[in-house]
């Protein structure tokens, strides 16, 4: 049965345990069983280093041939829609598309419409509203910090209403059984409802208080006017993570970031370097969890 990766939510359970645990088998050193015929397309309508860099890896060594789109030199400069450059590449051969998109639901808009075509989709991030691999990602780095994410406090903070990230790895992590609790300045704080499960907290000092995981996210000027950006210096002074912060979350308390992170905004060097900083396990696992992906996606169009 064809698949396409458009959403944690899009996912069963039985799909979402058997990518989290290809992930690990990936992580731990599994010899993956090569997929000669399959071809990747990177397709990234917005800027990208680790989710793009570690689909190409991903891809490679499962043995496929992957193909980077460069759109900015591409015909969507000449206006080609998106569905019609799945549909060019696809008659080149091109079975699976990542694609990264700033507009919310184009992806699952034009995988409907190709529903007839043997096309796989991932997606790699849209608008401010899903990216399901980077939620698969932090579920294996605390999974495999943690043994078992039941029970796990886990705090999300910093801009969450732009943040997609986000949304994926709460869904991820309540769905494993963690506790999420989330907060933000108030202007960057979600739509009611947009964070189903979590608790939401009035200050940084309520939503550290006993954590075991902070998860800091970067302010998303890209996705707002100028005028409701916040001032970097004030933002750090009230909603940054240095060391005497993080002594409020438990004492063994790790602390994540999606990447990109911004220094001496939402995060402290101190603390992003330190030891208890997961952020460079997060990208070492995105190999893992991408190949686990491509792997199901391939198989999907295979009808296996
Ligand atoms: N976390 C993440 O999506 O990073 P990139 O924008 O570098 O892909």
């Amino acid at each position: 049965m064809k698949r396409h990766l458009l959403s944690l939510a899009s996912l069963d359970d039985a799909a979402f345990d058997r990518l989290l645990r290809r992930a690990h088998e990936f992580a731990r050193g599994a010899a993956p069983i090569p997929l000669p015929g399959a071809t990747v397309a990177n397709l990234f309508f917005e800027p990208s280093t680790r989710t793009r860099a570690s689909f190409e890896l991903a891809a490679r060594r499962l043995g496929a041939t992957v193909l980077n789109l460069d759109i900015a030199r591409s015909s969507t400069v000449k206006g080609e829609s998106l569905a019609d450059t799945v549909r060019t590449l696809h008659a080149m051969g091109v079975g699976v598309f990542v694609v990264r998109h700033a507009e919310e639901g184009s992806l699952a808009a034009v995988a409907e419409e190709l529903a007839d075509a043997r096309i796989a989709f991932a997606n790699a991030g849209d608008g401010g509203r899903e990216h399901p691999t980077q939620g698969l990602i932090d579920a294996l780095t605390l999974t495999r910090r943690f043994g078992d994410c039941r029970g796990l406090e886990v705090a999300i903070v910093g801009d969450l209403s732009h943040s997609r990230v986000a949304r994926s790895a709460s869904q991820a992590l309540t769905r494993l059984g963690a506790e999420v609790r989330i907060a933000g300045p108030a202007a960057l704080m979600p739509e009611e409802g947009a964070f189903p499960g979590t608790r939401v907290c009035q200050s940084l000092d309520e939503v550290l208080d006993g954590a075991q995981v902070v998860m800091m996210l970067r302010v998303q000027r890209e996705r707002m006017d100028h005028t409701g950006a916040p001032d970097e210096k004030v933002y750090f002074k009230e909603w940054g993570l240095t060391e005497s912060r993080l002594a409020k979350a438990a004492t063994d308390a790790v602390v994540m970031h999606p990447g990109p992170f911004n220094r001496g905004v939402e995060i402290d060097s101190a603390v992003a370097d330190g030891p208890r900083s997961l952020i460079l396990a997060q990208v070492a696992n995105s190999v893992p969890v991408r190949m686990a992906v491509l792997e199901w996606l391939v198989e999907g169009l295979a009808g296996g």
